[in-house]
């Protein structure tokens, strides 16, 4: 028995248990390396690619699951030679340090942008929230998508969010609710941050919590 699926536009019969993690079939499978293993657990966000679209975790996802559905990689999106918008704004703001994450990062994106090309600043780090940067390459990320995002004609100024305040306990609470269940698919949305359980002020995993003009 075969499971039947497109990725990045072309069709294959793939011959592995229907259960196998989406992931591995796109890795050891089919060669398409971007998407990386990073918790397997659904948490970290390293194995973003697009079901169908949707942004997914594909280490948790079981290849039936992708029958006869669109698979979308970070190959799909673009090459070396042929960056899509959004790659070569990660590119232009240097927003790699490991580089780890920075698949799954672009992937969820991407999927904002097809849906919504213009986001405001607050809908960026909420659909953002589910990946992690172990590097700590928030604010890059964060400039590269609103780099993307940035209306044509649109100075780089014009793109930026209003300057913060300056960063009180007060302040960040009611700026950024993190530890109430945000709204994302993402399993341990609901999660207190190690950060915070631990009295720091500031969960630097969680890019809602971060000054919009803190540069790191
Ligand atoms: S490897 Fe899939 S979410 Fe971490
Ligand atoms: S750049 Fe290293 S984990 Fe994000």
């Amino acid at each position: 028995m075969t499971v039947s699926l497109t990725v990045n536009g072309t069709a294959h019969d793939i011959a592995s248990p229907p259960d196998t993690p989406l992931l591995y079939v796109l890795r050891d499978e089919l060669g398409l390396n971007a998407a990386k293993y990073g918790c397997g657990l659904g948490q970290c966000g390293a194995c973003t690619v697009h079901l169908d679209g949707r942004a997914i975790f594909s280490c948790v996802t079981p290849l039936a699951a992708a029958a006869g559905r669109r698979v979308t990689t970070l190959e799909g999106l673009g090459g070396p030679d042929s960056m899509n918008p959004l790659q070569q704004a990660f590119l232009d703001e240097q927003a790699a340090q490991c580089g780890y994450c920075i698949a799954g990062m672009i992937m969820r994106a991407q999927a904002l942008l097809d849906v919504t090309p213009h986001p405001d600043e607050a809908t960026i780090r909420a659909h953002m929230q589910p990946n992690l940067c172990r590097c700590g390459t928030h604010m890059r990320i964060l400039r590269a998508i609103r780099r993307a995002a940035r209306p044509a004609g649109a100075t780089r100024a014009d793109a930026l969010p209003a300057a913060p305040g300056p960063r009180t306990a007060s302040a960040t609470a009611s700026a950024a609710p993190a530890h109430t269940a945000p709204a994302s698919d993402h399993p341990a949305a609901a999660t207190p941050c190690a950060a915070t359980e631990a009295g720091l002020p500031v969960c630097a995993l969680d890019m809602r919590q971060l000054d919009a003009g803190e540069e790191l």
